[in-house]
């Protein structure tokens, strides 16, 4: 089995995605690795740290970029909490960091593991582009990497139209998409039909009744919030969880479509924008699986499985 290398701008919905694969396949994990997008990079470390804690999984957390390529940070702490974690009063202590850069540790685990690392992104890719600027055989060294971004529909949830996630850091995630990456997308769009957590549900996780289920449904107590406040929808939902189940497990998803991916970057109300270009007349590569479909029973199992 393929080496898994998870970066993430770690928030409440990110730690219920470590969960998953600290969980269900620590053997399987090489690294971790955080970078600015919910809360700023050093909350990141934070709260990955406490989550590798939770999951009695030792590691050290190699601390990325702590603002985009050439921007300044937005955070979504009105999402997430101050804390990231949902300010519901976590003692989250402090990380072990490795002191290496993230895209330096990334570029270094890829040559280790040439042919035979996965990456999973949950947050902006700042790193990633970074790494690819780093090493020019960065992109030919990853077998795969599963990318938490974007739409398939055009639906946004920090604009009308764009994902958090690319819209961040628009010229990395264009870098990305643009590389010979093999690259599978989960956008918010797979998120919002297949990864919905209603009040039901979630009363169903805290049942379980361990420090993980408790966690990874307390946390997302500012996200209820703002989904009832913002869109009167009671509950919330999963993207980081299930995008690390697409990647664990690729039967998650049940139809994709190759595409050449851009990003639109620079400022205006399209910022952040996915375009998915497959036409006749487009030769560029479509090195990115975009996923259109997936399965909520396998991957509700597979959250309950990890939450255990
Ligand atoms: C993405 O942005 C963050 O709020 C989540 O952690 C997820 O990675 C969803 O747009
Ligand atoms: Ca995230």
């Amino acid at each position: 089995m393929n080496k898994l290398w998870i970066d993430t701008d770690t928030a409440s919905d990110d730690a219920v995605a470590l969960m998953i694969a600290l969980s269900l396949a620590p053997e399987r994990v090489a690294g971790i690795s955080t970078v600015a997008g919910n809360v700023p990079v050093h909350l990141s470390s934070r709260n990955a740290g406490y989550t590798a804690r939770l999951c009695e999984f030792e590691t050290l957390i190699h601390e990325g970029a702590a603002s985009p390529l050439c921007r300044t940070l937005e955070t979504a702490q009105y999402i997430h909490g101050e804390d990231g974690m949902g300010d519901i009063g976590l003692k989250l202590g402090s990380p072990d960091l490795s002191g290496i850069p993230a895209a330096v540790a990334l570029v270094e685990a890829a040559r280790q593991h040439k042919g035979e690392l996965e990456v999973v992104t949950l947050g902006p890719l700042t790193n990633i582009a970074l790494a690819l600027k780093l090493d020019p055989d960065f992109a030919s060294n990853i077998a795969k990497m599963t990318i938490m971004g974007g739409t398939s529909d055009c639906y946004g949830n920090v604009t009308p139209v764009s994902e958090f996630n690319i819209w961040a850091d628009p010229e990395a995630a264009d870098v990305v998409f643009r590389s010979a990456i093999p690259k599978v997308m989960v956008g918010w769009d797979i998120s919002r039909k297949y990864a919905g957590i209603s009040n039901s549900d979630a009363e169903e996780l805290l049942a379980i009744g361990t420090s993980k289920a408790k966690v990874a449904v307390n946390s997302q107590k500012v996200l209820r919030e703002f989904c009832s406040s913002t869109s009167g929808v009671e509950g919330f939902d999963l993207p980081d969880p299930i995008t690390t189940a697409v990647a664990l497990n690729p039967s998650v998803i049940t139809e994709v479509k190759p595409y050449a991916v851009r990003v639109v970057c620079g400022e205006g109300p399209s910022r952040g924008l996915t375009i998915l270009k497959d036409r006749h007349c487009n030769d560029e590569p479509k090195t990115t699986q975009v996923a259109l479909a997936a399965d909520r029973t396998i991957f509700w199992k597979m959250l309950q499985e990890a939450l255990k």
